[in-house]
């Protein structure tokens, strides 16, 4: 019986300082009246981290179930890396999560499984939990090769970190987002989720074992209000990773109350 959800707010390159000030605290009061028992991650631009996480600490604001995480992070400890974000200048800030594998940062900014196991590594090491993404493009999908392509993103996503997530699972959190569903308001089957998630939750345990039966997965793609409720009800679905509908409060609010 899943009982609590993990629902994560990307919103990516958007917003100002004001008007994201302005969503976080509508979510936080509205989680709060609303006596929301999930919980939320908000993964602001990175330039905002310092101004949402001085809104989480005010006395009003101040929630438990509500945690800060940032889209991106350096695969390298600090030195001569001109643009970069260290895990420690994001732990500075009450990070507690870390976005690695996003489809956008493999396809847009061409990041590769290696680049991404350095990161997810130094994340773990810097004792800071990774919403790792994983995904298939619609060519592979098209290829039936949707399986293939989330093992080996898993494999070597994951592969020099295994004794460490073996030693505290809640390290990890799995997102699995098809390329083709993020942003197009098109979201997977159900039964296409299902099976997907199924096939993770097996994966992972044959790459860390028994303990990664905690390991929570979320679906993202296209998640709106109107869709969220019967993509969590579903089998290993154990919450979501959402973008658009996050940029609204009341639509993120109903994603959130959903289940
Ligand atoms: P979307 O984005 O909800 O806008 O499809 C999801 C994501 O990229 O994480």
């Amino acid at each position: 019986m899943k009982n609590n959800y993990l629902i994560a707010a990307n919103w990516k390159q958007n917003g100002t300082k004001k008007s994201l000030s302005n969503l976080a605290k509508g979510i936080i009061q509205t989680a709060q009246n609303k006596k929301i028992t999930n919980s939320i991650i908000l993964l602001p631009p990175s330039i905002y981290i310092e101004n949402i996480s001085t809104l989480l600490k005010q006395k009003t604001l101040r929630n438990k179930k509500i945690s800060l995480g940032a889209q991106n992070i350096s695969p390298y400890m600090d030195g001569a890396f001109t643009g970069e974000i260290s895990a420690n200048m994001l732990k500075d800030y009450n990070c507690k999560y870390i976005l690695i594998g996003h489809s956008e940062r493999r396809h847009v900014f061409l990041e590769k499984n290696k680049e991404i196991a350095a990161k997810v590594k130094l994340a773990i090491d810097s004792k800071l939990s990774v919403i790792f993404c994983v995904g298939e493009t619609i060519t592979e999908r098209n290829k039936k090769q949707t399986k293939r392509a989330i093992a080996q993103q898993l494999k070597i996503g994951l592969s020099s970190t295994v004794n460490l997530i073996k030693k505290n699972t809640a390290r990890l959190v799995i997102a699995y987002e098809p390329v083709w569903a993020i942003g197009t308001g098109r979201t997977a089957k159900s039964k296409d989720i299902e099976d997907v998630h199924i096939f993770i939750r097996k994966t992972l345990s044959i790459i860390l074992g028994n303990k990664s039966k905690s390991i929570k997965i979320l679906y993202g793609g296209s998640v709106n209000e109107a869709n969220a409720s019967s993509i969590l009800k579903l089998e290993n679905v154990d919450g979501a990773l959402v973008g658009g509908a996050s940029l609204n409060t009341k639509k993120f609010i109903e994603i959130c109350s959903s289940i």
